[in-house]
């Protein structure tokens, strides 16, 4: 233990020296291209100084380097590279420095591949352990936007999927296994094992580590799984050991898993989504666990946009519900209508959720064209001449959320058609010929639905 501290000792000089050979390498560099220059030969001593205490400090870094490596804080498959450029690069210094001794002895050819070989090695080596210390991608960062899209490719992916579905999400693959394949997998995989623990393979997640199972279902204060990410920083324990540590909703979303019994093939809808988890789910995966409006569970495919440039010729105005989906808000404003213009929206008529007739001049047969839209869920006929009639027509109208009927003429008896929607939540009827006390009297028949009829009754 006590030659195992020494070594993490010595280990963590490698950080500090690894700039002593860049800098003398480098300088050897410059002052032999200088020489070279002026036709000056009263620099070789010097210069091979240079040379031996170039050789000398890169051979003690990557000593040191190899001793940090092994104290197993690094992931194996960053320090690969890094690990054997290093060694290569204190040999062909070392080689450097012997030929430099005597330069008149070698050829210039192999003199010049030795500098050219020593400068290549310093810039890759020196890349590589930026990226191990700093974190892929640290160059690329602050760099202007330009040199950015033409050098460096984004390494940033986003660990938050978006799972639309509460009923297809699974919650060990889609919301536990990506933050252990970002935050852990580095270190914890198939071929490497620190402290014995492979979390790759779900069996071997479950056996645990050298000390045993790291999961104790059900309890997450006594699982070494949860245990290390929630420690302080700075204790040696601490997981990640380096690199990025869990955040907030993460270490969430693993105590909630094991709280809920460390289940492989549950999904949300199985497990008890607790008041504390409920609003990282919905942050994170951007999951809304109150039910959904009809027109964000059914998807179409995308609706022909010369269908909807020849309605927009006709004077509808014409709205997408979003980028992912195909639905349309559709409106028309003015005196222009005609039961023509209308019938056209038939062409699109699975895609149309919202439509508004405003104030129009809209009248009631024309109302039956609308009845064939199955999945309109908003429909505005307010400030219009249309009646009871309209409203007959729309009982075809299944998914009918909110239908606004201010202003209009519709009496008493559009009320028993009004009661039966069977979606129906929010109907407009101030400023119509319904009663107050009828209107009244719907509401407190149906608690699911709001009746608007100028004062709220709930
Ligand atoms: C950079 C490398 C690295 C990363 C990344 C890493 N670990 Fe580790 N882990 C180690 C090393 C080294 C050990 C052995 C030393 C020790 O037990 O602290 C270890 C040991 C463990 C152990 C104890 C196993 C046992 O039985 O002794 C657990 C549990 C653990 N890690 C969990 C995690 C979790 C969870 C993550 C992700 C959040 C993670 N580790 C990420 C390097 C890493």
């Amino acid at each position: 233990m006590i030659a195992l501290d020494f070594s993490v000792f010595l280990g963590r000089f490698h950080p500090l020296l690894v700039h002593l050979p860049i800098g003398f390498l480098i300088l050897a560099l410059l002052m032999e291209w200088i020489q070279n220059k002026k036709q000056a030969g009263t620099w070789k001593h010097i210069i091979s100084l240079t040379w031996m205490l170039g050789a000398i400090s890169a051979i003690i870094a990557a000593l040191c380097g190899w001793l940090l490596a092994n104290t197993g804080i690094y992931p194996e498959n960053e320090l690969f590279w890094h690990r054997w450029l290093g060694i290569s690069l204190a040999i062909i210094a070392s080689l450097g420095w012997f030929i430099k001794k005597e330069p008149s002895k070698y050829k210039k050819s192999i003199r010049n591949s030795i500098s050219f070989l020593v400068m290549t090695l310093l810039l890759l080596e020196g890349h590589l352990g930026g990226n191990i210390t700093h974190g892929a991608g640290y160059l690329a960062e602050y760099a202007p936007k330009p040199l950015n899209q033409l050098f460096f490719t984004s390494t940033q992916h986003n660990s938050a999927p978006d799972l639309s579905q509460k009923d297809s999400v699974l919650v060990f693959e889609n919301m536990v296994l990506p933050i252990l394949e970002s935050k852990c997998f580095a270190c914890h995989n198939d071929e490497t094992q620190r402290g014995g623990l492979n979390m790759e393979d779900i069996t071997l997640l479950f056996d645990g580590g050298e000390n045993g199972p790291i999961i104790n279902s059900g309890i997450p204060l006594e699982s070494e799984l949860f245990k290390r990410v929630t420690l302080p920083s700075k204790n040696s324990k601490f997981m990640p050991p380096r690199g990025e540590p869990l955040t907030y909703d993460e270490i969430q979303v693993i105590e909630w898993w094991i709280d809920q019994g460390a289940e492989i093939n549950k999904l949300i809808s199985d497990l008890t989504v607790t008041e504390k988890i409920k609003p990282v789910v919905k942050r994170v995966y951007k999951l809304d666990l109150e039910p959904k409006p009809w027109y964000e569970t059914v998807s179409l495919k995308q609706v022909d946009s010369l269908l909807l440039n020849n309605l927009r010729d006709e004077g509808f105005i014409i709205k997408s519900l979003g980028s992912e989906n195909s639905f349309l808000d559709i409106a028309f404003t003015g005196n222009s209508l005609n039961i023509e213009k209308l019938s056209k929206l038939v062409d699109v008529k699975e895609y149309i959720t919202w439509l508004s007739l405003a104030g129009t001049n809209v009248e009631d047969e024309w109302v039956s064209v609308i009845s064939e839209f199955p999945n309109l869920t908003r429909l505005e006929l307010q400030k219009t001449s249309v009646s009871d009639d309209s409203v007959q027509f729309l009982r075809e109208l299944e998914h009918l959320e909110s239908l606004n009927l201010y202003g209009t003429n519709v009496t008493d008896s559009c009320l028993s058609v009004i009661r039966d929607f069977p979606e129906l939540k929010r109907v407009y009827l101030w400023n119509s010929k319904v009663s107050f006390d009828r209107a009244r009297a719907l509401q407190e028949g149906n608690p699911d639905l709001e009746v608007e009829i100028g004062v709220s009754f709930k």
